[in-house]
């Protein structure tokens, strides 16, 4: 099989930066939700990494869920359209909601699932993200608990991917030029 590593460019963050800002982020939550029961709704498939190392790094019990959402397709562009591709199992509805998230780039996937969501009455909606493009957001999202603030440079790994691969890169990375020729 291919090697990830010939692919890349440059690291941007090592595994051992996101999985210390995991454990932060985890102890941050575990206090904010003291004496409470969080339902973890993870967006696939971007949050799958962060949705499992968050919750195994979190002190409290929780309940997971998931929605498939898309709204990139296979390029490196925002489409703008939204899509449910896969609803919740769970009914929200007087529940405190924290939606887990690997990347905000416009925002837009956000701003359409906070909407959908909080039309379901949940008791609380709170957003976590492992990353964030401050410079590329296009719709304004109120987020409670963020990762790290990055460029706007495409990057793969950690559940980020181009065209579905590169998402089990442990580390997050730009891609080599050859990658896209
Ligand atoms: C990516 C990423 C976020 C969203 C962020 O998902 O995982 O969910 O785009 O972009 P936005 O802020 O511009 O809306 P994608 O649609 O690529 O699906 P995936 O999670 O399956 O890769
Ligand atoms: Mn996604
Ligand atoms: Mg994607």
């Amino acid at each position: 099989a291919a090697d990830i590593a010939d692919d890349l460019a440059h690291v941007l963050l090592t595994s051992q930066q996101v999985s210390d800002r995991v454990a932060d982020l985890a102890a941050q939550i575990d206090a904010d939700y003291a004496g409470r029961e969080l339902l973890m709704v993870g967006v696939l498939n971007g949050a799958m990494m962060v949705m499992s190392d968050l919750t195994r790094a979190m002190k409290s019990h929780c309940y997971i869920d998931w929605m498939a959402i898309s709204s990139y397709g296979s390029g490196t562009q925002s489409s703008g359209v939204v899509r449910i591709l896969k609803d919740l199992t769970t009914d929200i509805t007087g529940r405190d909601v924290m939606i887990v998230e690997d990347i905000i780039d416009t925002g837009l996937t956000l701003s359409y699932l906070i909407q959908n969501l909080r039309s379901r009455e949940p008791a609380s909606i709170e957003v976590m993200t492992m990353f964030r493009k401050p410079d590329a957001i296009t719709s304004a999202v109120d987020v409670r608990y963020v990762g790290f603030d990055i460029p706007t440079e495409f990057v793969v790994g950690y559940g980020l991917d181009f065209d579905g691969r590169y998402r089990n890169l442990k580390d997050v990375a730009t891609l080599a030029p050859h990658v896209y020729s």
